[in-house]
């Protein structure tokens, strides 16, 4: 089975979340089931700077205007197709916006154009090549399903997987002749969404089956709270949402064979995280000793509950724990965490920045992750956190509901406690959790015991992606 993947993201070419890790780790687990993939991405500075000797297999002289090509290469394992148009993607900044933060102006064009050009590849623009089903990922791309439904390619099977909900990209009605759909296009059971253009209500709308990356979130999306105004459309839909369970990639994130640590270790060799503690401690200048040491890795926003996180800090040093956070985002966040950090000097440490290798360092020098999210689509930090050892602290929602066994009596009694799991995601309930985490890191063979039970959790893409080829069979039997 051939598929192509359209996505604005994939590790290693460019990432700025959990995303960009799942686009580019799916193939892979897919290739088992037969599945053959290849991933559109936009031609991002980063994005061609890596990506070696490419070929064109396709041209544009107009593409909303501008001149671009498709262009092929394998990387890492990876069959990517690039969409390089210059006038779209060539600029500093970051995917979405420029180095001040703010979203591109034009962002409608520039992800309309490869939507575009996926459609286009599914109408059979490739010569040689063609897909059988195409998998489309978020707003960014959400738009190929929706210019497939009105075109010559209303027969392939297509997928719209939901990475997160709040992001939805939203336009002015205006863009929509620019768009060049067929005027029937536009309509509550088109792309038009609250007198608007919305490029996932239009994916939403025109898919054959629509994923969420875990099963709770799938759930939670049917309500008012987390359906950001797409509860509505999902219920009417619910016979095509399925929950698929994110996986990560157990070669990169592997501590028994990871390169970006000192010390590698396994469930039966605890005892080596201590040299990697002691890594940690020096690399954020944080006090050496046994205290509890929590880590955070995260975009730092209201999603991810890190106000709370500000707000628990005292009480974390209070307890006797430490700190070390790595993270990037809203800026007066980025500020109270600094500010925190010269207040407890030694205990608090924070690194603004995005870090790949850190990132592997704290979660194998670390005890605990601390994830106290208000909504949460899936969450990949605490599949690393388990992977690794630093036991997740997690609000119950989402994919940290679906992935982390709270240390309950009778989960810890059976063996079972891989972490702990706190609701509702406030400044109560944080706290109650970080007193938790300190009072059980304080009884070593139940900690210990509770770290191998996190090493051993399948955090493999191995179920999902099998879940994912059966979805795959099942839309192109439909189809057929
Ligand atoms: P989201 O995609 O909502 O940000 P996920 O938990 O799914 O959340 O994925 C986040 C990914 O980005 C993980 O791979 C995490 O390790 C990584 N990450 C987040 N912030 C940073 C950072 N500042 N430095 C390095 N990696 C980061
Ligand atoms: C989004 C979500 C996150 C999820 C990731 C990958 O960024 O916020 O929860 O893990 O996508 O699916």
């Amino acid at each position: 089975m051939q598929l192509l993947s359209v996505a604005s993201e994939v590790y290693p070419l460019v990432k700025t979340g959990g995303l960009a890790d799942v686009v580019g780790a799916l193939p892979a687990a897919l290739a088992a089931h037969g599945v053959a993939t290849r991933t559109l991405v936009p031609g991002y500075p980063s994005v061609l700077k890596k990506l070696g000797k490419a070929k064109t297999v396709r041209r544009y002289e107009a593409l909303f205007g501008e001149r671009g090509a498709v262009l092929a290469a394998k990387v890492d394992g990876l069959d990517i197709l690039v969409l390089d148009a210059p006038a779209f993607f060539t600029r500093d900044g970051g995917p979405y916006g420029g180095p001040d933060g703010t979203d591109w102006s034009d962002n409608w064009r520039r992800f309309a154009a490869l939507a575009r050009v996926g459609a286009d590849i599914a109408e059979g623009t490739l010569r040689g090549w063609r897909p059988d089903i195409v998998h489309v990922h978020d707003w960014q791309a959400a738009l190929t399903a929706a210019y497939m439904r009105f075109g010559s390619a209303a027969a392939v099977p297509k997928l719209v997987t939901i990475h997160n909900l709040a992001f939805q990209g939203r336009f002015a009605a205006d863009i929509f002749p620019a768009l060049g759909l067929p005027p029937e296009a536009w309509g509550v059971d088109g792309v038009e969404y609250y007198g608007g253009v919305g490029y996932l209500k239009a994916g939403l709308i025109s898919a054959d089956a629509i994923t969420t990356v875990s099963p709770t979130y799938a759930q939670e999306i049917r309500s008012p709270d987390h359906g950001m105004g797409l509860d509505g459309l999902i219920n009417g839909r619910i016979a095509r949402l399925h929950g698929i369970l994110n996986g990560v990639d157990t070669d990169i994130w592997n501590p028994a064979d990871d390169p970006l640590i000192p010390r590698r270790f396994s469930g039966r060799s605890l005892g080596a995280r201590a040299g990697n503690r002691r890594a940690l401690e020096k690399a954020f200048g944080l006090d050496q000793d046994d205290a509890p040491f929590f880590i955070i890795v995260s975009r730092l926003t209201w999603q991810k509950g890190m106000d709370l996180m500000i707000d628990a800090i005292d009480h974390l040093v209070g307890l006797g724990g430490k700190l070390a956070l790595l993270g990037s985002g809203d800026q007066a966040l980025e500020g109270a965490f600094l500010a925190a950090a010269d207040r407890h000097h030694g205990r608090i440490a924070a690194r603004i920045g995005y870090d790949e290798p850190l990132s592997h360092l704290m979660q194998a020098g670390g005890d605990a992750i601390l994830i106290p999210s208000r909504f949460e689509p899936c969450g990949l930090t605490q599949l690393y956190g388990l992977r690794y050892g630093c036991l997740p602290v997690v609000a119950r929602v989402g994919g940290l509901a679906d992935t982390v066994i709270d240390a309950n009596e009778a989960a810890v009694s059976a063996g079972a406690a891989t972490g702990i799991a706190f609701a509702p995601s406030d400044p109560l309930a944080l706290h109650g959790a970080i007193a938790r985490a300190v009072q059980l890191h304080g009884n070593r063979p139940i900690w210990q015991a509770m770290q191998r039970a996190a090493m051993r959790a399948n955090v493999s893409w191995d179920s999902s992606a099998a879940r994912y080829a059966a979805l795959y069979r099942d839309l192109l039997a439909e189809a057929a």
